[in-house]
């Protein structure tokens, strides 16, 4: 059975999972190939932490993090090539893969009022469609008639060892023991708050990576693209 976008549902394709999954590369790849825009929103949260974090606030407080983050300007690109983000005119593409964003994040992406915040921006930034937008609720909340929904899965092992070779290659040195809690530690936080947590859409497509290479998802993911009608030249019917 072909799913093709027509009145329920969105040309996006949203990719959910935890991180480490491979969301970022399989998103970047699928967006390239066909030629449609590329949305991080996990850069979004990142962005508002590190300015959070730059102003010093208390993270165990809520309203503070609200306070300091909700008239920021986010801006988001979109090339799949070159994604950059930018917030309050800095560019913070590099600073918010740091180590202590990445274990502030959940406090901030928890708070509902940020979480708000971004939706409404992701929201605007989709638009009509054509993008490729990953995150931990994109199928759930965020674009919920996306023709293309995957979740991203891979045990934690296999994210704990890829996060750490991303990790070295930016020059820190974490053991694989250390990532492994972080990561198993940074999943449950997303998985249990209140608001819009690290759910499976019903009518996702679940891939588990373990075992696959990312062209192997790749390709996956190309092909349920081109089910759902979205691939370049490809009209879907009126
Ligand atoms: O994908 P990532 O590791 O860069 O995401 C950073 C954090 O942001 C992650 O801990 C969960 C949160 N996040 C979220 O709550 N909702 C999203 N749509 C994307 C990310």
């Amino acid at each position: 059975v072909q799913r093709r976008p027509d009145a329920s549902t969105e040309p996006v394709v949203a990719i959910d999972g935890p991180s480490g999954s491979g969301k970022s590369t399989v998103a970047r790849a699928v967006a390239d190939r066909l030629g449609l825009r590329y949305l991080d929103t996990g850069a979004m949260y990142r962005a508002l932490t590190w300015l959070a974090l730059e102003k010093g606030v208390d993270l165990t407080r809520p309203h503070a993090i609200v306070d300091a983050v909700a008239c920021a300007t986010l801006e988001p690109g979109t090339d799949p090539v070159e994604p950059r983000v930018s917030v309050d005119g800095h560019d913070v593409t590099a600073a918010i893969r740091s180590r202590e964003v990445t274990n502030a994040v959940s406090a901030v992406s928890a708070v509902p009022e940020v979480r708000a915040q971004l939706l409404a921006v992701q929201r605007d930034i989709i638009g009509a469609g054509d993008i490729v937008v990953e995150g931990r609720d994109i199928g759930t909340t965020v674009a919920p008639r996306a023709c293309v929904k995957v979740f991203l899965t891979a045990s934690t092992e296999a994210r704990a060892s890829r996060r750490q070779r991303e990790e070295s290659e930016l020059g820190a040195d974490t053991g694989l023991d250390v990532t492994l809690h972080e990561i198993t530690r940074r999943d449950a936080r997303d998985s249990s708050r209140a608001a819009s947590p690290l759910t499976r859409a019903e009518d996702a497509t679940e891939l588990d990576s373990t075992e696959m290479t990312i062209e192997d998802v790749v390709v996956r993911v190309l092909s349920l693209c081109r089910e759902a009608g979205m691939v370049p030249g490809e009209q879907a019917p009126s």
